[in-house]
């Protein structure tokens, strides 16, 4: 009896991801109830939605019909089973889903239209496995904020591959993706108003000072924007300043507060009148054209070039008139000043966590924690209610390395594995310890593909896989849920469907499969100011 108890007690305590490994889907879904049996039917009718689902109803019905499920598309309602999406505003939260299959049909109800994706997606993935499992499954985010950054300052990918990108973002339910499209390198977006910062300030990448000018037109940003709006991604456009901005400076000299001799002209002058014209023009554009809520302004590491501000006449000038006693003063203008453009705007303002040293307002802004050595600046986010988004360098930044033989990523102090991205922010891979109050302040999760060293789309795609499909996880899946193990075994079609789309990626599961590619051994190369197309 005692043996009987104990079965029943363990069954009823089996971990979900033990049920999950029939139903294989990643980001690991958060409840799972599985019945008996398998969906029979070979063919199915898609019930007609509403027009507010055409796109979740169309991108269904299109993947189904182009690859082969085992089950066929018809419009014989009479003959077949059916498939039906719908959202019903009585299901609590937000971006949550319901998918219910059973031998004869499949419903998806969506709290909203995210989630109806969400369910579409999941469903997708099932049938990608090939038995139909009958199942319930509702599931909702662990974080609002699962984000992805790509700088394509240092190195340009284009189009295509950020349409990819976004696809797989969609796959595995990720839904902010960063685009850091300023640097020192090259300034990636037209700008009608200042037209020299895509030609100009577009020339070159971090490896190659000559490269022809590389920069999406506001047609291409906005046929992105749009691509990445119907599946549910917000695009959050970075435009780096006041340090960063030599590829700017580049175009338009007299913008420059100067830097060192490492980083020349790396930062705008805060103590010029025009730098403000020009940052009011760039972000009145820039808010045109990306509808979320959110201008990511950086605000990283200026104090690389911050001395030459001890010296320029401007600056002195700015400083004598306000009082100020020490050039951070003049950054933190600088920084009041510009959310002030972008809250006039309707905008918000986010940035790195650098913004916390020179205090800025934290009911303006948020926080992009990233200094993973700097536990008390994400202390003092927390505390002081900023809104944060979790996106230390370790783990989360896909330009480290993820092996202990790769040879070409950064180190610091250690590497980014996948079970480290995987864990995150669950592992105490820097230390800290949030209590649950603080814990509201935390938006979610953000992996980062800075691009220095990510020269050519085979270490794009090593870099970024599998550890996306980790991050996916971090973001969505509740931490009781979270298993690696079962993250491995339901990692095997992920890699046939990488290995589909001729991805190259790490294998974790046998790293010497695939080399490490080359592609980054070249020298940090600063373009000088004077450069010329
Ligand atoms: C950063 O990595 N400089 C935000």
């Amino acid at each position: 009896m005692k043996k009987v108890i104990f079965i029943i007690a363990a069954l009823c305590y089996l971990p979900i991801y033990l049920l999950a490994q029939s139903v294989n889907i990643v980001p690991m879904v958060n409840s799972l109830e599985k019945n008996r049996g398998s969906f029979e039917a070979k063919e199915v009718f898609i019930t007609p939605s509403t027009p507010t689902l055409a796109f979740e109803h169309d991108f269904l019905l299109n993947k189904i019909n182009l690859n082969n499920y085992g089950v066929k598309l018809t419009s014989d309602k009479s003959r077949s089973a059916t498939v039906k999406l719908k959202i019903d505003n009585r299901l609590k939260g937000s971006e949550r889903y319901i998918l219910d299959i059973n031998k004869k049909s499949i419903t998806i109800t969506g709290s909203d239209r995210a989630g109806v994706f969400y369910g579409v997606q999941s469903l997708l993935q099932i049938m990608e496995s090939g038995d139909i499992a009958t199942c319930t499954i509702d599931d909702a985010p662990r974080y609002h904020w699962r984000g992805f950054m790509v700088d394509e300052s240092r190195h340009f990918f284009g189009f295509d591959k950020i349409k990819e990108t976004l696809d797989m973002m969609a796959r595995y339910k990720l839904n902010k993706f960063h685009w850091h499209l300023t640097d020192e390198s090259a300034w990636r977006i037209e700008i009608k108003s200042y037209p020299k910062l895509s030609t100009v300030g577009a020339v070159g990448s971090w490896s190659d000072p000559h490269l022809k000018a590389q920069a999406y037109s506001q047609e291409e940003i906005r046929e992105i924007v749009a691509y990445a709006a119907q599946r549910h991604i917000e695009i959050i456009p970075e435009i780096d300043m006041p340090g960063h901005a030599t590829a700017a400076n580049r175009a338009y000299p007299y913008l420059s507060g100067g830097g060192v001799p490492a980083h020349p002209d790396f930062t705008f002058n805060p103590g010029k009148e025009e730098v403000y014209d020009f940052v009011k023009s760039v972000l009145t554009e820039v808010a045109e054209l990306f509808p979320s809520k959110y201008i990511h302004i950086g605000g990283d590491e200026v104090a690389f070039g911050i001395k030459a501000w001890q010296s320029d006449p401007h600056v002195q000038a700015l400083m004598q008139r306000e009082g100020m006693t020490d050039v951070r003063q003049a950054e933190r203008y600088f920084i009041a000043r510009t959310t002030a453009i972008i809250n006039n705007l309707n905008k918000e303002l986010i940035g790195w966590d650098e913004l916390l040293d020179i205090d800025a307002d934290p009911k303006n802004t948020t926080i992009m924690w990233w200094r993973h050595d700097r536990i008390a600046s994400l202390e003092k986010s927390l505390k002081r209610d900023y809104k944060t988004v979790l996106s230390p360098r370790r783990p989360m930044y896909f330009d480290f390395i993820q092996h202990k033989d790769d040879k070409w990523g950064r180190t610091w102090g250690g590497y980014c594995p996948l079970e480290d991205v995987y864990a995150f922010p669950d592992n105490d891979i820097a230390g800290w310890e949030v209590s649950n109050s603080d814990m509201e302040n935390i938006l979610g999760v953000q992996a980062n593909l800075w691009s220095e060293r990510i020269q050519n789309i085979d270490r794009y795609d090593y870099m970024t896989y599998p550890r996306f499909a980790a991050l996916s996880e971090s973001g969505w899946t509740n931490k009781d849920t979270k298993s690696f193990s079962s993250f491995e075994q339901r990692m095997q079609k992920e890699y046939a469907l990488y290995d589909s789309m001729d991805i190259y990626y790490f294998d974790h599961r046998n790293p010497s499969a695939h080399p490490e590619p080359k592609g980054c051994e070249k020298p940090n190369i600063i373009i000088p100011l004077d450069f010329k197309d």
